[in-house]
């Protein structure tokens, strides 16, 4: 199939490699020219696993393009996928400009008949939205050819977005035209082989299910955040907790990790949109609201734990951080707990040794230089000489340190955990003062 994507974003990117993989065709569109020129000469500007390469198997096949002349690609186009940044406006709606500029130019430059699916994350209406400002679009000069818009969410995690697209649990399209599922049918045949993971649903239920799915992992996640705040009130270990309650079917022990919060580019910024959405149609969302409360809250927890260790008063102090990213496998730092940390720290009066596998450069460029960061080469490194250590990232190379060289290394043998990495009595007797998250101290 010939397929034309808008967006050489995460998703834009992850889904025309994947496709071309394949065997089909894949234009991606983009306005930043200099986006363009990378991937054209070879550079992928995102981090991801197994992207890189794939990309380049695209190019070298000559199945993958990339162009910002988007009245060329769309000649041969028989499918456009729109995946263009939504974000958040003033009061935390999706921004669904760039949506509808792509949608304007559809309008203007298309000679025939297509089918476009919307992959950006959007509010439920947006794609009624998008037909629209195409059909305005197309009346204008006199075209009367259908085009038809689906809804088609994705559902790709950071870090591991090449297996969730060729191994999707679900696929969902939001479309009721029977030529448009028939060409999704074929579109996502290859990824569908074993069982049909295919669900046809009408454009606003697809719409929507795509940020019921985020809301629902980011209350899961407030949730044991709740517990665990409860069980350290309490005297409780919420990892005794949290396996407790994960053997029952009903509930499971996938996304009940107590931590120092969620971050990234879709919770929040999904959670605070749909609670918008819900308000601005005059619904008020309460649920929505606490999950959203509940986890500014924890991103201070770390902080609130560090002063108290230190009489309040931080003034002078290091700090190391393990882990920048919002998690592993990614060098992405939006919405990062350890951003709330630093700049608290800071705030503070104290100073930052940080260390990341991959988020170093991305720290770089949010920070710049600074008395009060030094970005280390190594996880040791950090703790040299600091007062503290705080764990803002599950990375793996963070699960086994050397202890006895780390309490070496630090001037105070004093951890705050926010991922609760180790065993509370086994740090103890290795002789270090331990905070995780709810481990009853
Ligand atoms: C999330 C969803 O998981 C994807 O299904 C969705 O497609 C994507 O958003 C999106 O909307 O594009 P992602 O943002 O990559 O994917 O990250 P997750 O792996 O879901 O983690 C989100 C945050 O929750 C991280 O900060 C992580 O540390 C935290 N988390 C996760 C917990 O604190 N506890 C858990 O048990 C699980």
């Amino acid at each position: 199939m010939n397929v034309i994507i808008f967006g050489v974003g995460y998703v834009g990117l992850v889904t025309s490699a994947c496709l071309a993989q394949v065997g089909n065709r894949v234009t991606c569109v983009d306005i930043d020219a200099t986006r363009i020129d990378d991937l054209r000469n070879g550079r992928c500007p995102i981090f991801e696993p197994g992207l890189p390469e794939l990309l380049r198997e695209g190019t070298q096949t000559g199945r993958l393009q990339f162009t910002t002349d988007s009245a060329i690609a769309l000649e041969k186009a028989e499918l456009v996928m729109i995946a263009v940044g939504t974000p958040p406006d003033e009061d935390g709606s999706a921004d669904v400009r760039h949506v509808l500029a792509v949608a304007r130019t559809l309008g203007r430059q298309l000679r025939h008949s297509v089918t476009v699916a919307v992959k950006s994350t959007v509010p439920v209406g947006s794609c009624d939205r998008v037909a629209a400002v195409i059909r305005e679009e197309l009346d204008k000069r006199g075209a009367n050819f259908p085009v038809e818009v689906a809804s088609n969410p994705e559902f790709l995690k950071e870090g591991a977005a090449l297996k969730d697209f060729n191994k999707p649990d679900r696929i969902v399209v939001g479309s009721d035209s029977p030529q448009a599922q028939r060409q999704f049918r074929t579109l996502y045949a290859p990824f569908n082989r074993n069982r049909d993971r295919l669900m046809f649903m009408s454009v606003r239920s697809a719409e929507l299910t795509k940020y019921a799915a985020n809301a629902l992992l980011a209350t899961r996640i407030s949730f044991i955040n709740e517990i665990a705040n409860i069980a350290e009130h309490m005297g409780a270990d919420i990892e005794e907790v949290r396996q407790g309650i994960g053997s029952d079917p009903r509930i499971g022990h996938h996304f009940i990790y107590p931590g120092c919060g969620y971050g990234g580019s879709c919770f929040p910024k999904d959670v605070r949109a749909l609670a918008a959405a819900a308000r601005n149609g005059g619904y008020r969302a309460g649920l929505l609201a606490e999950v959203e409360n509940v986890n500014q809250r924890q991103k201070r927890t770390m902080f609130h734990k560090l002063a108290e260790l230190f009489g309040g008063d931080l003034r002078g102090r290091t700090i190391a951080i393990w882990g920048l990213a919002f998690k592993p496998e990614t060098d992405d730092m939006r919405e990062a707990p350890s951003r709330e940390l630093m700049e608290q720290l800071w705030r503070a009066g104290a100073r930052v040794r940080a260390y990341d596998p991959v988020a170093m450069a991305q720290c770089r460029r949010i920070y710049g230089e600074r008395e009060s960061l030094v970005l280390c080469d190594s996880a040791e490194e950090a703790a040299d000489g600091a007062d503290a250590l705080a764990i803002c990232t599950e990375w793996r190379c963070f699960w086994a340190p050397d202890f006895a060289e780390l309490k070496q290394c630090l001037r105070r043998p004093l951890i705050v955990d926010g991922r609760n990495l180790f065993q509370p009595d086994y740090m103890r007797d290795q002789g270090f003062s331990y905070h995780g998250i709810g481990r009853g101290e």
